[in-house]
């Protein structure tokens, strides 16, 4: 089917308590992998993409390979650019077809962030794509940009939460509540009070950055205060290279590329179908699909 928005299908998981997964995707192979493990789950799924990776494939390239597998399958596809600064890359996203932009000027002044975030909302709305915006910096490595905690972590408060999500229409909105990009390095210092504090009050969605490394409690906790889209990208990563690398060590004979192929596929589905079905999106793609059309 088309690709769907991202706005009804994070109502419609909010409404219903549980997140839609985000994985970004590598290539080809990893999108498939992620459409088909929502399929053989039900579930509706969010193909992200940062920056870097459409900076070396194209934003044009990845539209074709999202949107084709997406055609065939009956689970509900979201294809969404994550963390990006570049307003005609937005722009050019958008036009293309993406249903779903994210703009992060989380390093501006809050007032910048918010005029940058305006303009990306008038792109969004003109080509009826989703919004993600960001406010408070979120720890770690993202498109190679790194935020170190000597920096601190300015977590959102919720005031400016509300000063900010009121003067927008977000799909979803990304605050700083404690998690990171990439591995932790000690036991993550999720802030489970501030998440439900902010929700409550500006009642959009929120996108749970850093899903990486986040045990099952943690998970439960962030999607009961309002999480409803978490991403995972640094699992994938290691996914995607350990299960190359490893089939090609147990079969140093096989020099067959699509038995290695398969092997990566099929362990980066098995990740794709843990991560849904933890966060609570199996069987809701036919829900979704009745509030998105
Ligand atoms: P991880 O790399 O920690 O999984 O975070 C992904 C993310 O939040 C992408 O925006």
């Amino acid at each position: 089917m088309p690709l769907v928005n991202m706005k009804p299908v994070l109502r419609e998981a909010m409404a219903k308590g549980y997140a839609v997964a985000a994985f970004n995707l590598l290539d080809f192979s990893t999108t498939k992998a992620m459409i088909k493990a929502a399929e053989e789950l039900e579930a509706p799924v969010i193909v992200q993409v940062s920056a870097k990776t459409i900076k070396y494939f194209s934003h044009k390239e990845v539209f074709s390979w999202v949107a084709t597998v997406a055609e065939d399958s009956p689970s509900p596809v979201v294809l969404h650019l994550d963390h990006c600064k570049d307003l005609e890359v937005i722009r050019k996203c958008a036009e293309t077809g993406w249903t779903s932009v994210m703009i992060d000027a989380s390093d501006q002044p809050f007032e910048k962030n918010l005029e940058l975030s305006k303009r990306v909302q008038e792109i969004a709305d003109k080509h009826g794509c989703g919004l993600e915006a960001e406010l408070g910096q979120i720890l770690g490595v993202e498109d190679d940009m790194v935020v170190t905690e000597e920096e601190g972590q300015h977590l959102t408060t919720p005031e400016d939460a509300v000063r900010f999500t009121s003067q927008l229409d977000l799909a979803a909105f990304a605050a700083a509540v404690g998690t990171a990009h990439g591995y932790y390095k000690g036991e993550p210092k999720v802030a489970f009070d501030l998440i439900k504090e902010i929700n409550s009050q500006t009642h959009v969605p929120m996108a749970l950055h850093g899903g990486t490394g986040l045990d099952e409690d943690t998970i439960r906790r962030c999607i009961a205060g309002g999480c409803a889209k978490i991403n995972i990208s640094t699992n994938l990563k290691h996914v995607f290279v350990e299960s190359f690398t490893g089939f090609h060590r147990d079969n140093p004979k096989d020099f067959e590329p699509l038995h290695l192929i398969d092997a990566q596929y099929q362990a980066c589905k098995a990740l794709f179908k843990s991560k849904i079905a933890e966060f609570g999106g199996t069987g809701k793609a036919a829900e979704v699909l009745s509030k998105a059309a």
